[in-house]
């Protein structure tokens, strides 16, 4: 099959969370097995021309309030014998920092202008290359306005034959800006109501795509079902009810090239489930790097996190109600975060670390020290809100490190919870968000570190043999595209 991917992010040009890990690791599965995958992504003034092959010729886009010209510059990903990435180059939609916003403007008011030349090129790309996919695979908002240009306007002569599908990676971030930018988009005004733009009056990038698009995916089954509800559905469980059979939940993998304690190159030691005792030497380095006591005998928890509500900030480290301070004053822990994101959180880690000698933190983003973090840990901690997929916690039970979860979205179908009787599981969970049951859920797992060694070893084994494979994924996306045709 001809896939074409498009996305606002992709590793190892542009990553603000885990979409660029999927998006990547996806294409790279599906090329392995024999289909022409390519990727459309921004060129952001990040990504350095000098490295990458200017097409020919200026491309234009006559779609949205008047012409815009871009440039196109590929490459080939790293590490694949043929897969191209393309990069939309635009000055004025993409020359800044930033993909979508910086610290000081956290959503750029131009989104919708800059994420509709993105749509937009796609079509024109395809084009200009004469290479004509039988699936145009968009994920997150900012790509969704793809399925819709497609369904309105596109979806004769050469696209006759393209499917769309879009990918929910997150439901909470939607693209919801003023009707005023929706000339922008390519769509004319009669189109309005019926492409699923209009939201109370606004323009809503997701939910024209999940209006629009031939299928739908998410990144886990268990999210597929709670975004079909009202507390998990962020306005959109009705229509995603409506569009229950066109939906899949399809659970991301792990990037086994990057994240493999036995061939991890960012950690002092590897190991391997056979020489697990070499953990000791990684917590030891982890415990001197973020300037914690080195001691092996204190449970040393770590997180690393987007600093955002959806991650369960708030009940861990909320000014006066977050449990973090209780967890390093009443149990005997070490507690490590690598984040960044919303400055009062930023703040209050700050205010932390300043009283408390087990609490040690580090903002900004840092690759080396979260492969570090995994490694040397004995805990990893993800009381998240909600969490489509999570990839942290994957790469956590690969490093033989126990997950300590709230039971929702990805969490609940990759951990399994522990069975103090038998000593079965893979982690720690808990159902309500609350700073008490976070803490009482951490006051179970430090109370089986110190008292239930044995079962605490069992666990890491058993963490250590799962497997999260993108191949198995890649066959599951394959058998949805096929779906997909079938509707065009
Ligand atoms: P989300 O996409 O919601 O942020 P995921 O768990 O899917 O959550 O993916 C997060 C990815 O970003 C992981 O690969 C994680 O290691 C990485 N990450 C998040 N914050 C940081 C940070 N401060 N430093 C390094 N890596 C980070
Ligand atoms: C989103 C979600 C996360 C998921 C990632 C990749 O950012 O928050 O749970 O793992 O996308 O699909």
């Amino acid at each position: 099959m001809k896939i074409l991917m498009i996305s606002a992010e992709a590793v190892p040009f542009a990553k603000t969370g885990g979409l660029a890990d999927a998006v990547s690791a996806l294409a790279i599965a599906l090329h392995k097995e024999g289909h022409d995958v390519r990727i459309l992504m921004p060129r952001y003034y990040g990504i350095d021309k000098s490295k990458l092959t200017l097409l020919e010729g200026p491309m234009g886009l006559p779609g949205g309030y008047k012409e815009e010209w871009t440039a196109v510059y590929t490459a080939v990903m790293s590490g694949t014998k043929n897969l191209r990435v393309y990069f939309i180059d635009h000055e004025q939609a993409f020359g800044h920092d930033g993909v979508y916003g910086t610290a000081d403007e956290s959503d750029f008011h131009d989104n919708p202008y800059r994420f509709s030349i993105l749509c937009q090129a796609a079509f024109q790309l395809c084009k200009k290359l004469s290479w004509f996919p039988d699936i145009m695979h968009a994920h997150d908002w900012s790509a969704a306005l793809v399925p819709v240009l497609l369904r309105f306007n596109e979806r004769r002569g050469v696209f006759a034959k393209t499917a769309s599908v879009l990918t929910v990676h997150n439901l909470g971030y939607q693209g919801v800006y003023g009707k005023h930018n929706y000339p922008f988009l390519g769509l004319a005004w009669e189109h309005f109501y019926a492409s699923g733009f209009e939201d109370w009056d606004k323009i809503n990038f997701l939910k024209a795509g999940l209006t629009s698009a031939d299928m739908l995916t998410t990144v886990s089954p268990t999210y597929a079902s709670e975004i079909q509800g009202s507390e998990q559905g962020f306005g959109m469980d009705g229509l995603l009810r409506s569009r229950k059979d066109d939906l899949v939940g399809i659970l991301n993998g792990v990037d086994t090239d990057v994240w493999n304690p036995s061939s991890d190159k960012k950690i002092p030691v590897q190991y391997s489930v056979k020489s697990l005792a070499k953990k000791k030497q990684n917590k030891a380095a982890l415990q001197k790097a973020m300037g914690l006591e080195v001691n092996p005998d204190v449970p040393l928890i770590t997180m690393v996190t987007r600093l955002a509500h959806q991650k369960g900030i708030g009940e861990l480290f909320g000014p006066s109600y977050g449990c973090a301070y209780d967890m390093c004053t009443k149990m005997n822990v070490q507690f490590a975060v690598l984040g960044s994101g919303e400055k009062w959180c930023e703040h209050e880690l700050l205010a932390l670390q300043s009283k408390l000698p087990n609490l040690r933190c580090r903002i900004g983003y840092d690759d080396a020290l979260s492969h570090l973090m995994e490694a040397g840990a004995d805990f990893f901690l993800m009381p998240s809100r909600y969490e489509p997929c999570g990839l942290n916690q994957m790469y956590s039970l690969i490093y033989g490190t126990l997950p300590i979860v709230r039971r929702t979205g990805g969490l609940a179908d990759t951990v399994q919870n522990y069975n103090e009787k038998t000593g079965e599981g893979t982690g720690f969970m808990f159902d309500l968000l609350t700073p008490q049951s976070i803490f009482d859920t951490v006051g179970w797992a430090v109370y089986a570190w110190y008292n239930k060694k044995e079962h605490i070893e069992q666990m890491k084994k058993r963490a250590m043999a799962q497997r999260f494979g993108w191949a198995e994924s890649a066959q599951k996306y394959e058998e949805l595209y096929k779906k997909a045709l079938l509707k065009v």
